[in-house]
């Protein structure tokens, strides 16, 4: 399979027609701009905001490649447990990131939504992330989920609270819950699942990363840290995923 399509036009900024075998749902964990920073003799934050410009440049090439699903981990759960510098910046560089690409995603007609717990973010960004969900929610060429304040393990704890409710007040019964019920109440309850999850800067984990979703996922792991993570990168992991086969417990044929 060659990437990008041979002969493919510049992308019009119409939907993207699936690469035939090519993964419509790419998921990264984008890893390593602390590393990256230190490298430099910089602080982390340097490395952070290296790597919001990387988010760019990725998301602008994922419809050339017929990737309809873009997903981004962008904060987890555990990322709270850094220092409060760190914290604040992160939580600064969201807000500034959101004031500054909101035009040029809906110049790309990219749709924006984001996924994880927003109740402990501050209202602020709550309404920046609110305001680019609702301005883009017509957008048809691809579709960018942030994965902000997300684990897994949380996602399936606040789905399955949701689910009791809905138990408890009878509108839902216990006997016909199976697992097509749970993924109904995830955050990722209008996306399909992930079919390639990529993790840069070396490390083999997860991490707490859409654990429901991505029973079925390939994964690639790059020694690459995100901040120096190209397109051409994600060509030559788009390249080893077609030549992959893919069994969902079947015998191949
Ligand atoms: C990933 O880079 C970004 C976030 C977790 C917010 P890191 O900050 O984890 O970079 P390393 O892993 O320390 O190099
Ligand atoms: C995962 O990276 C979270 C994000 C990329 C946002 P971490 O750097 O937080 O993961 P660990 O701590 O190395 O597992
Ligand atoms: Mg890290």
């Amino acid at each position: 399979m060659a990437w990008p399509r041979k002969g493919a036009s510049p992308a019009g900024r119409d939907s993207p027609t699936a690469e035939p075998g090519g993964p419509r749902h790419v998921a990264i964990i984008m890893d390593g701009n602390g590393r990256w920073a230190q490298g430099r003799g910089r602080p982390r934050l340097f490395g952070h905001q290296a790597g919001a410009r990387r988010v760019r440049e990725v998301v602008r090439a994922c419809p050339d490649y017929g990737i309809e699903y873009l997903t981004v981990f962008a904060f987890s759960t555990e990322n709270w447990k850094r220092t409060q510098m760190e914290v604040s910046g992160l939580m600064g560089l969201f807000r500034t990131y959101i004031r500054k690409e909101a035009r040029e995603l809906l110049r790309e007609n990219v749709r924006v939504r984001f996924i994880g717990d927003r109740v402990k973010l501050d209202a602020k960004l709550r309404a920046l992330m609110d305001e680019l969900e609702q301005m883009t929610e017509s957008c048809t060429r691809m579709n960018l989920t942030v994965a902000l304040n997300y684990g897994g393990r949380d996602e399936v704890a606040r789905a399955t609270r949701r689910l009791a409710e809905d138990v408890a007040a009878g509108r839902l019964d216990p006997a016909d819950v199976d697992e097509e019920t749970l993924p109904r109440y995830l955050d990722t309850c209008v996306l399909p699942d992930p079919d390639l999850v990529i993790r840069t800067s070396g490390e083999a984990r997860i991490s707490n990363f859409l654990l429901w979703q991505s029973a079925y996922a390939e994964y690639e792991f790059t020694p690459i840290l995100w901040p120096d993570f190209t397109p051409q990168h994600l060509v030559e992991i788009l390249e080893r995923y077609g030549r992959r086969e893919r069994r969902f417990g079947k015998v191949p044929v």
